[in-house]
């Protein structure tokens, strides 16, 4: 397992066992002397939460431990006001898409308090536990409680400084959330290979990650303690949050917010119900894109043409997230089949779906839920 070092744009990363030694002084080089850390509660009171506080030592101002799913607004308000009350110079995002996503926020919030008065610049670091790949993207959604609704930003400043992947800290990392998270990966990949943004280096890097998750996603559920699945899996899901950064998502992205805005459900779950029917919908666009990713999922390319072969793809894809464990439909997340039509309203609104490369309307976006109900 060789150590990664490598510069993305602007953000720094570093992949191996036992980075996260080194994470105080990778900070210093980028400037940051007072980190403020982002996590959640179980990670915060356990060995991981514990293992990164020593690694930040005494330079470590604070810890906010009660990041939440989709990042609600009056969360990403808290955390910059404590950040901005303690002199925070870096927010380390310590977890999941949560945590991150919610350091970025922060980030973003702190930058508006200071166009009104200055205080000092706050960069955001990223130390991942799971495979959901906010950790090099400058996207962060935030979830408007009351109305049930996510929205997402995108904005260069809080794209992490510092993408830390550190296999040691994933150990811990329950099965069924390294599944979650290894599929809304791997729909990174499969989004980027027909995004109309993805240029070649992007379709390659699509098809690397790809064939790195599909690989060892399922080894990784199985042998949760296994060192190098873990670092398997973090090039993987590294590249493919590269590639949702620079090519930009679809259709299915698009639905999953929505989703995820009006029920709370996990983003990487919702990934896991929807991919293969959004998949299913962009078959007349997708055909190099399912062609490429055919072999990976171990379907035989024969000479029966795209739509045979595509169809084949999309249900390989079913299967790999079932075999998974993963549930399969909407409704077993106890979303109301009489709620679809105005989250298909909805999705019209959203960038994601908007980009899609085969356009979108509110009866195909409808279809794509009661399929996946
Ligand atoms: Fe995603």
């Amino acid at each position: 397992m060789p150590l990664v070092r490598r510069k993305e744009g602007d953000t720094l990363i570093v992949l191996g066992p036992g980075v996260v030694n080194d994470l105080r002084h990778l900070l210093r080089e980028l400037g940051g002397t007072r980190p403020y850390l982002v996590t959640g509660p179980h990670l915060a009171d356990g060995p991981v939460g514990a293992r990164v506080r020593g690694a930040l030592g005494d330079g470590l101002v604070g810890t906010y431990s009660r990041s939440r799913p989709h990042v609600p607004e009056q969360t990403a308000q808290e955390v910059a006001q404590e950040a901005r009350a303690l002199r925070a110079d870096a927010l380390v995002g310590l977890g999941g898409g949560s945590p991150i996503g919610t350091a970025k926020a922060a980030s973003f919030r702190l930058q508006e308090l200071r166009g009104s008065s200055p205080g000092p610049a706050c960069f955001v670091a990223a130390v991942p536990t799971t495979y959901a790949g906010s950790e090099v993207t400058p996207v962060f959604g935030t979830t408007d409680l009351e109305r049930g609704r996510k929205s997402v930003i995108r904005s260069e400043p809080i794209r992490p400084r510092l993408a830390l992947y550190d296999p040691e800290l994933a150990l811990d990392t329950p099965s069924d959330l390294s599944a979650s998270t290894g599929v809304n990966a791997l729909a990174h990949c499969v989004e980027g290979l027909y995004s109309r943004e993805a240029g070649e280096a992007e379709r390659a890097m699509a098809l690397r990650a790809a064939g790195r998750i599909l690989e060892y996603l399922p080894r990784s559920v199985k042998e949760p303690k296994n060192l190098l699945y873990r670092y398997r899996m973090f090039e993987g899901s590294m590249e493919a949050g590269l590639v949702l950064a620079n090519a930009g998502m679809g259709v299915h992205h698009g639905l999953c917010h929505v989703l995820g805005g009006r029920t709370n459900a996990p983003h990487g779950v919702l990934n896991g119900i929807i991919l293969p029917y959004a998949m299913r919908f962009n078959l007349p666009i997708a055909g190099r894109a399912y062609r490429e990713l055919a072999p990976l999922l171990g379907v035989r390319v024969s000479d029966k043409g795209d739509t045979a072969l595509g169809e084949n793809v999309c249900e390989a894809t079913a299967g790999f997230i079932r075999s998974l464990g993963l549930p399969g439909r909407l409704r077993d997340l106890g979303i109301p089949r009489a709620d679809l039509p105005s989250m298909a309203e909805e999705a019209l609104e959203s960038k994601s779906v908007r980009a899609n490369p085969r356009p979108v309307t509110a009866r195909d976006a409808l279809d794509i839920l009661e399929a996946a109900w």
